[in-house]
């Protein structure tokens, strides 16, 4: 019981504020945790890095913003493969993200620039961009309408729009696991609610359309993406540690009831475990748009 309220008063005291505010979020824990994880994490989402790379036009000439670029995976496999400098530009809220993802281009001297801004009111540059894209970068906006017609403004006549977005939680069980399995012991955890900013803000359909023709898009083609996704089973505790709204509230947890709750989370996870690999289906959208005339 003590145990309960011990966890129950570390989630009241630290986990609330940081859900509340994205750039708290992005800036602290969330972004540490990517920054940690990177390596891991392109692994994990390397079929959607290719995919997004492959779904759009890209020649020297081609203009490319990144929203929500954080370590900057997709920015540098664009900039790699349309190989100007100066074309291709991630934006991001997330200052730690970003230092990351600006050393990795240094490192392997890749044309990228960086951008720290929110993508919902940042000051581009009208119509500099011929291709807007992004993986897993714009569901985390308080006003997704505003965003996409500030993103409308930054884009050329007749840019292409693609990005990639989750569907629903229900379609995700994997990325909900640890939670629903560590309810019991973390009873406060905050529920994922569809209607807020975060990871499956997109999963309706028909909102993401609506949200989309509101800002300014044309053309507008959302498609289901179903992915296999891999990681090693070495790294399974380290990513359920760190990730998610559990692994949030483990950084702040005292060790005898993170113990627990690491125990009883990697015990549901087992389903997923194949030998020495993890492997789960990501259930998403891949959103593709394009820039309508101003005259429509
Ligand atoms: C799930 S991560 C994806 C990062 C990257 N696209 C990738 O696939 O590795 C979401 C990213 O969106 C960024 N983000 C959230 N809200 C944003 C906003 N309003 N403007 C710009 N970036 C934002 C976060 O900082 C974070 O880097």
């Amino acid at each position: 019981m003590a145990r309960r309220t011990q966890a129950k008063e570390t989630i009241i005291t630290h986990t609330h504020p940081s859900f509340d505010d994205q750039a708290t979020l992005w800036n602290g824990p969330a972004g540490r945790a990517w920054v940690e994880m990177q390596e891991l994490l392109d692994h994990v989402f390397k079929p959607f890095e290719n995919l997004l790379v492959d779904a759009v036009s890209c020649s020297p000439a081609t203009r490319i913003l990144d929203v929500g670029c954080g370590t900057g995976t997709t920015t540098l496999a664009i900039a790699r493969r349309s190989s100007t400098k100066g074309r291709c530009v991630g934006v991001d809220i997330s200052e730690p993200m970003l230092a990351l993802a600006r050393e990795r281009a240094e490192r392997e001297d890749t044309p990228a620039t960086f951008i720290h801004g929110d993508a919902q009111t940042y000051s581009f540059e009208p119509m500099r961009f011929d291709v807007i894209l992004s993986r897993f970068g714009v569901m985390f906006f308080d006003d997704a309408r505003r965003a996409f017609a500030n993103l409308r403004r930054a884009a050329a006549g007749d840019a292409e729009l693609c990005f990639i977005a989750w569907r629903s939680a229900a379609e995700n069980p994997f990325m909900t696991t640890a939670e629903r399995a560590a309810a019991p012991l973390l009873p406060d955890v905050p529920a994922r609610r569809p209607d807020e900013p975060g990871q499956f803000a997109f999963a309706d359909q028909d909102r993401v359309h609506a949200l989309l023709e509101d800002g300014g898009w044309s053309a507008i083609n959302i498609r289901p993406l179903d992915v296999e996704c891999t990681l090693p089973e070495k790294d399974l505790v380290r990513y359920l540690t760190r990730l998610g709204p559990v692994g949030q509230v483990l950084q702040k947890t005292d060790e005898p009831t993170r113990t627990q709750i690491i125990e009883t989370v990697r015990a549901a996870f087992e389903r997923y475990v194949h030998g020495a690999e993890v492997r789960f289906t990501a259930a998403c959208w891949m959103v593709h748009a394009r820039a309508r005339p101003a005259s429509l």
